[in-house]
């Protein structure tokens, strides 16, 4: 067994830190306070490869592996989980499944622009009556001639509004429940599809989350990825990959938490002595720092075999329901750690805290990781 990262993941690290401290970091706080996106941050990283991280270049990408595409999402959100869970939806939710399901010309098309970040992707499953229960979605899609005619409404969908290429799942049979999805790709600005209410939130306040509108849309049947009726699984494999790009997002937060609280101890003195001095405050560190070291081997684990064609789904939902759940402690005990001052916003980890809270909801809620580890080791 080797623990060992490769010299070209550990100078992707360093380039995605570096970045993150330049170019992420000083308007972090800013962009939470506006609920503002920032288009520029999402090119710079285009410019870095890191749009396409995963993909062969001849579609535009870099042609790295899962683990480094980990490590840049847990590098961004060490110090920004907005702008660390806009490239996780772009790269595990839009890319993936164009990359693993999409035929030639829609590689071509629509891969090579999200690659290179011409594109910016999303992906909308969720409605308002089918969140957890998916399958019980009710947008549907009517063949009309070579088109599907799309009618319904997405909510919650991150990047919304701001994203160029989506992929939308809708019933082409509604008496079939998960077996009638099938899943299109629907481009900004094709007639018929708007943008409703964007949600106002408690954390990762500048990833824009929004209403997607499908008004008589017309889709030419050349945009269904893979055939009528494949669009839930293409969903649920989807996930798989994506839930460990969560696991990043919130192992990234709770590093940046943990980073602050090492620091605030060590410098904030009461009692004639730095707070670190008491064991009351370095048990809490070493809690932490176990919590962390735990999910970053699991969250790295699940990328590994990913990339290494072995299966991944469940240890995906494990690192994701553990780096999820360990995060929200984490950022709970750092606020601790500062006292009154970690109650302000003088200071980052009341938004780690409010971050991390996402990490517990969204790509299936951590009961639902629990339900798709408990079914799997169950099954007959
Ligand atoms: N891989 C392949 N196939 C799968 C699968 C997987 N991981 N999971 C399920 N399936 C297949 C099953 O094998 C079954 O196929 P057959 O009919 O051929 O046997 C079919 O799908 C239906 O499976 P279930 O009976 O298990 O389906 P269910 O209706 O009970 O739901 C669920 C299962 C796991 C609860 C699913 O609905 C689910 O994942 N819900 C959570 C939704 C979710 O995660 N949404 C995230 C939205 S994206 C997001 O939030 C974005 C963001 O963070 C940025
Ligand atoms: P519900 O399904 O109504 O669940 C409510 C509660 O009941 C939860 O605690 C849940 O765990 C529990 N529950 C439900 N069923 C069970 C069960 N069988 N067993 C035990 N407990 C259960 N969706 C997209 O498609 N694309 C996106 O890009 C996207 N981004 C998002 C961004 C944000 C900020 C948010 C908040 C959500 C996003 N979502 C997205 C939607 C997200 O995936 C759903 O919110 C999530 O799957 C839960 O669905 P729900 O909110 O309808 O909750």
């Amino acid at each position: 067994m080797n623990f060992q990262l490769s010299d070209e993941q550990e100078m992707l690290r360093k380039m995605v830190r570096d970045f993150a401290k330049k170019d992420v970091e000083p308007t972090a706080a800013e962009r939470d306070e506006e609920e503002r996106f920032d288009r520029g941050i999402f090119n710079k990283m285009a410019e870095l490869g890191l749009t396409g991280i995963p993909w062969p270049e001849e579609y535009g990408g870099i042609g790295a592996d899962y683990v480094s595409y980990v490590i840049a999402v847990e590098e961004l959100s060490r110090l920004c989980a907005s702008t660390g869970v806009t490239l996780s939806a772009h790269i595990s939710l839009c890319s993936w499944p164009i990359f693993t399901y999409g035929n030639e010309e829609q590689k071509k098309n629509f891969l090579t622009r999200l690659a290179t970040g011409e594109a910016l992707g999303a992906y909308a499953l969720s409605e308002p009556g089918a969140g957890s229960d998916a399958a019980s979605m009710r947008t549907v899609a009517k063949k009309d001639g070579d088109d599907y005619i799309l009618n319904g409404s997405k909510v919650w969908i991150t990047n919304g509004g701001v994203a160029d290429i989506y992929l939308v799942f809708a019933k082409t049979d509604v008496d079939a429940k998960h077996k009638g999805v099938s899943a299109f790709i629907v481009e900004k600005g094709t007639e018929g599809f708007t943008f409703g209410k964007k949600e106002k939130k408690l954390g990762i306040r500048s990833s824009p989350t929004t209403e997607l509108i499908f008004e008589n849309c017309r889709v030419p049947k050349e945009n269904m990825l893979g055939a009528e009726g494949d669009g839930f699984k293409i969903a649920m494999t989807t996930l798989d990959g994506g839930r460990n790009g969560i696991a990043a997002q919130a192992l990234g937060i709770a590093q940046g938490a943990l980073d602050a609280a090492v620091g605030y101890a060590k410098e904030r003195e009461q009692f004639g002595k730095p707070i670190a001095h008491n064991q009351g405050i370095s048990f809490k560190l070493a809690d932490m720092a176990t919590d962390i070291e735990a999910a970053r081997l699991l969250t790295y684990q699940a990328a590994w075999l990913e990339s290494n064609g072995l299966p991944y789904g469940k240890q995906s939902a494990m690192s994701k329901l553990f780096a999820g759940d360990a995060a929200m402690r984490i950022t709970v005990e750092a606020v601790q750690v500062f006292g009154g001052y970690g109650y302000t916003k003088d200071y980052p980890v009341e938004r780690y805290m409010r971050d991390a809270k996402i990490t517990q909801i969204y790509e299936g809620t951590n009961e639902i990781q629990r339900l798709v580890i408990g079914r799997m080791l169950t099954k007959p």
